[in-house]
C-alpha cells in the first residue's frame, strides 16, 4: 500500500521507517530540509537503537523516500500518516497544537479524490473533531477525505520494537459516520501484526485520544507512587527497592515502572500529565486530575531531594565543590535531553556554585545546546577527575557496570550519589567509597 508520514520527527520518522518495513511504499515528509536530506541517506537525526539499520534497508530497497514538499505527498497516496509534535505551550500547561494544525492546513487543499488521515501525534481530548471541522472548510470541491486517530505508545530506546511489535493498536473514528473506510484501511496495513493476535481496539476519536493521555498518566503516577513511598522509606531507614520487588510480585500490581530514583522526564510523561490536568480544567472536571499535580510535583521534587543528598554527601555544602554528574539523557539508550532529570541536578549544582562535569554517551551534544554552562567530558573517568562527589543520574549500562577500579584514582573523594539506585551499593563500599542512593539505603 501507498502510505505518507507527515512530520519526521522521533514518531514520524520511526513510523515511517517501520512502514516500509511492513512492505508498504511510503514517503515522509518534514519541513526541516536538513532532517529531510540525513533521512534521505539513512542517517536518524537523533539515537535510536536499529532504526538506522531499518531507514537504509528501506531506502535502498525503494519502499522509502523522503521530502519536504507536501504536494508530493498529497499526489503519492490516498492514505496520509500525521505525526507532527505537540510540544507544551510556552505558557501554561496547555498542549501547543501549531505543527498539527499547520500539517492539515497544508495537506487538506492538496488531496484530490478519497483520502484517509490518521492521526499519531498525542492530542488532547476533542482535537480530532475540531481538526475534522477544520478539514471540512479546506476540502476541495468533489473530495472526501476522513480522519481517524491511532495513538502510538513507542517508547524512545525501544522505537522500532514497539511499532513492529505493539501491545495494542487503538483506532478511533468519527462516532457520526456510518461511511467509515478506516477499519478496512488500517487492517490491511497493519495485517502482519494484527495477524500475530496483537489487540485491535476500535473506538471513537474521544476514546482514541484518551487511551494515550491515560497510559502516560497511569506510568507517570506509578513513577512518582514508588518516588513518594520512598521518601517515607528515606524517613525510616527502609529499602525502597526491596518493597518494589515485593509489591510488584501481586500481578494486578505488577513490577515495571517501580523504580524508584530521579523520577520521570523526556519529553512525553511531564507533558502529557500536564496538557491532560489543563484539558481537564477546560471541560469542568478539574477535580478529577487534581492528583495529577501531586504526581507533578512529586516528580519535581526529587530533583531537589538529589541536589539536597549530594549536599549532604559533600558536608553539607556543594559550593566550591567539584562534582561529576554521570549522564544527561533523560534515560539510558537515548540522546533526548527534553526536560531531562539528569541536566535538570546538574544544573541546579551548578547553581549552588559547584563545578559541574557531564558525561553522557550520547547526549552530550544536546546537553551542551541546552546547558552551555556546565563543563562536559568525553569519558566517564575524564568527568571524574578530581571530583569530590560522583552522581549516576542516567542509568547508562557503562555507568550500571562501571567497577570501582576505573575511576577510584583520579577522583578526590570516594564518594558516589546514586540517582537512579542502579550500582551495587556492597561492590563500591567494598572498594573504600562512601555509596549513597536517592530513596533510602539500598541493602547490598
Ligand atoms: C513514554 C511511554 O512509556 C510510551 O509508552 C509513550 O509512547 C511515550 O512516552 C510517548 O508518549 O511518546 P518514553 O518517554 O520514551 O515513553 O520513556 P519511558 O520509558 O516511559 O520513561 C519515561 C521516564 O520515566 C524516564 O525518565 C525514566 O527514567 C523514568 N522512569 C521509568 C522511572 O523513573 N522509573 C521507572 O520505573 C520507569
Amino acid at each position: 500500500m501507498k502510505l505518507t508520514v507527515i512530520g519526521c520527527g522521533y514518531l514520524g520518522a520511526t513510523h515511517a521507517a517501520c512502514m516500509a518495513e511492513l512492505g508498504h511504499d511510503v514517503l515522509g515528509v518534514d519541513t526541516d530540509a536538513d532532517k529531510v536530506a540525513r533521512l534521505k541517506v539513512g542517517d536518524t537525526p537523533f539515537f535510536e537503537p536499529g532504526l538506522s539499520d531499518v531507514l537504509r534497508r528501506n531506502l535502498s530497497a525503494g519502499r522509502l523516500q523522503f521530502t519536504t514538499d507536501v504536494r508530493e505527498a498529497a499526489a503519492f497516496a490516498s492514505v496520509h500518516f500525521l505525526g507532527v509534535g505537540t510540544p507544551q505551550q510556552r505558557r501554561g500547561y496547555g498542549v501547543d497544537l501549531g505543527y498539527v494544525e499547520a500539517a492539515v492546513d497544508a495537506l487538506t487543499p492538496l488531496l484530490r479524490g478519497d483520502h484517509l488521515v490518521i492521526g499519531k501525534s498525542t492530542v488532547p481530548v476533542g482535537t480530532a473533531a475540531a481538526l475534522a471541522q477544520r478539514m471540512a472548510v479546506l476540502t476541495a470541491p468533489g473530495s472526501r477525505i476522513e480522519l481517524a486517530w491511532s495513538p502510538e505508545f513507542l517508547r524512545e530506546g525501544f522505537a522500532v520494537e514497539d511499532t513492529l511489535e505493539p501491545d495494542r493498536l487503538v483506532l478511533g473514528t468519527d462516532p457520526d459516520t456510518a461511511e467509515s473506510t478506516a477499519e478496512q484501511i488500517v487492517t490491511e496495513i497493519y495485517c502482519d501484526i494484527l495477524s500475530t493476535g496483537v489487540p485491535f481496539i476500535r473506538t471513537d476519536w474521544a476514546t482514541a485520544e484518551l487511551v494515550k493521555v491515560s497510559a502516560n498518566a497511569f506510568l507517570a503516577t506509578k513513577i512518582s507512587f514508588i518516588n513518594a513511598v520512598s521518601e517515607i522509606c528515606e524517613a525510616v531507614g527502609a529499602d525502597v527497592s526491596t518493597l518494589a520487588d515485593a509489591i510488584g510480585h501481586d500481578k494486578r500490581i505488577g513490577r515495571r515502572f517501580l523504580n524508584a530514583g530521579l523520577g520521570f522526564g523526556g519529553g512525553c510523561l511531564p507533558k502529557d500529565i500536564r496538557g491532560f490536568i489543563a484539558r481537564a480544567d477546560e471541560v469542568g472536571a478539574t477535580q478529577s486530575l487534581r492528583f495529577l499535580r501531586e504526581v507533578d510535583a512529586i516528580n519535581t521534587r526529587r530533583r531537589t531531594a538529589m541536589v539536597d543528598l549530594v549536599a549532604h554527601a559533600c558536608g553539607g555544602d556543594v559550593l566550591g565543590a567539584n562534582i561529576a554528574v554521570l549522564g544527561a539523557a533523560f534515560k539510558p539508550e537515548s540522546d533526548d535531553v527534553r526536560d531531562s532529570p539528569a541536566l535538570n541536578v546538574a544544573g541546579q549544582l551548578a547553581l549552588r556554585g559547584a563545578s559541574v562535569t557531564v558525561f553522557d554517551p550520547k547526549a552530550s551534544q544536546n546537553s551542551q545546546r541546552m546547558y552551555p554552562m556546565l563543563a562536559y567530558a568525553t569519558s566517564a573517568a575524564e568527568a571524574c577527575e578530581q571530583a569530590d562527589a560522583v552522581v549516576v543520574a542516567t542509568e547508562w549500562a557503562e555507568f550500571v557496570h562501571m567497577a570501582p577500579e576505573e575511576i577510584s584514582d583520579v577522583v578526590r573523594g570516594r564518594v558516589i550519589i546514586d540517582g537512579r539506585r542502579c550500582l551495587d551499593p556492597q561492590t563500591w563500599r567494598d572498594a573504600g567509597w562512601r555509596y549513597h542512593a536517592i530513596g533510602g539505603p539500598m541493602r547490598a
